[in-house]
């Protein structure tokens, strides 16, 4: 059974003494409502680490107030029969309460004290030039006294970072927070949230954390669709009619690999099926596997990365395409 650590100061507490004991630590990072997709990057990190730490915790930063933190599916006590399950075991669960909130003495300063004055519109304390730019996330809203946050430029503007401009900024951050609480020598994360995977391999570099990131294989159903949190919104006809993205994006790339190199082509073939089957396209992009800049023609390894909605869910999938 794992130990379920909810404070900060505990976490970072058990890391040092583990270290001291000779142990190496992977964390692998979660909100929670966890399936096979989460289960297998635990059984990556047992493959290089000699403990593991699971973080579930549903960062108010990465979601814009009006996305879906508070309708976002949680189930603590299953989490954590499922992660009792897993082989070989997770040694720690940290479930922070709230990764924001830094006591009342030290929010006070951001209402009135950032020398700016243009927060009529705003509610919390919320930053005018922030504002300005459609960057405020649920921890603004809620006026805590938060105000640093991680950025990766260019990465964190391409694809999901276009209709959603506030999420890298929120996960680069939380992650930073995480790194810094569990101290881990490996994390892991999954593919299937490629753009995010390669913003956090970017920040490592950058920022020369001395953490090792590893990259983890989507996870699917029987019949191809990505697992995911969401998934459990769909409704099963939704659900049927998603199965055009996994679907698509299979035949795109047999089709690159038969020597169909033009992207315009590759993105027509997915972009008509999930218009068909009644999705709606948020992008559809055939990018370079490391800098995530859009190729015309394939030359080198891309992966190709969609988002479309089905009703009121937005699912993200992606395909390596290895040429
Ligand atoms: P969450 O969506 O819970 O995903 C946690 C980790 O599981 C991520 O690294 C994600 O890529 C991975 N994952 C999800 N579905 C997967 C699948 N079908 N196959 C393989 N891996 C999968 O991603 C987040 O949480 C958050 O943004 C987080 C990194 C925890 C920061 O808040």
């Amino acid at each position: 059974e794992p130990e379920i650590i909810t404070e900060k100061n505990q976490m970072r507490k058990w890391s040092r003494a583990m270290r001291a004991k000779g142990e190496t630590i992977g964390l692998v990072p979660t909100m929670g409502y966890l399936h096979e997709g989460h289960i297998s990057l635990i059984k990556e990190a047992h493959k290089r680490t000699s403990l593991i730490v699971v973080s579930i915790y549903v960062n108010p930063g990465q979601f814009s107030p009006t996305e879906d933190l508070s309708t976002y599916p949680s189930d603590f006590h299953s989490d954590i029969r499922k992660l009792m399950a897993v082989p070989g075991g997770v040694d720690v669960v940290f479930h922070p309460h709230n990764l924001y909130d830094y006591g009342k003495s030290k929010t006070t300063g951001l209402k009135n004290g950032g020398g700016s004055s243009n927060c009529e519109n705003s509610s919390g304390g919320v930053d005018g030039e922030v504002e300005k730019k459609g960057v405020m996330s649920c921890v603004e809203e809620r006026g805590l006294g938060h105000e640093t946050w991680v950025r990766v430029e260019r990465l964190e503007k391409v694809m999901c970072g276009k209709s959603r401009p506030v999420f890298f900024r929120g996960v680069a951050t939380v992650v930073t927070k995480l790194f810094n609480i569990v101290e881990p020598d490996v994390a892991v994360f999954g593919k299937k949230d490629y753009q995010q995977w390669r913003i956090i391999q970017r920040m490592v570099r950058d920022l020369d954390f001395s953490i090792e990131v590893i990259g983890s294989d989507v996870m699917r159903d029987n019949d191809g669709l990505a697992l995911s949190s969401r998934n459990v919104h769909l409704s099963p006809e939704e659900r049927e009619k998603a199965l055009s993205i996994s679907k698509s994006l299979l035949r795109a790339k047999f089709s690159a690999e038969k020597g169909q190199v033009n992207c315009r082509e590759l993105r027509n073939l997915v972009t008509q099926a999930v218009d068909k089957a009644g999705g709606r396209i948020d992008y559809a992009e055939i990018v370079d596997q490391e800098s995530l800049e859009a190729v015309e023609e394939i030359k080198s390894p891309v992966v190709f990365c969609i988002a479309a909605w089905f009703g009121k869910v937005r699912l993200i999938d992606n395909m390596e395409i290895n040429i």
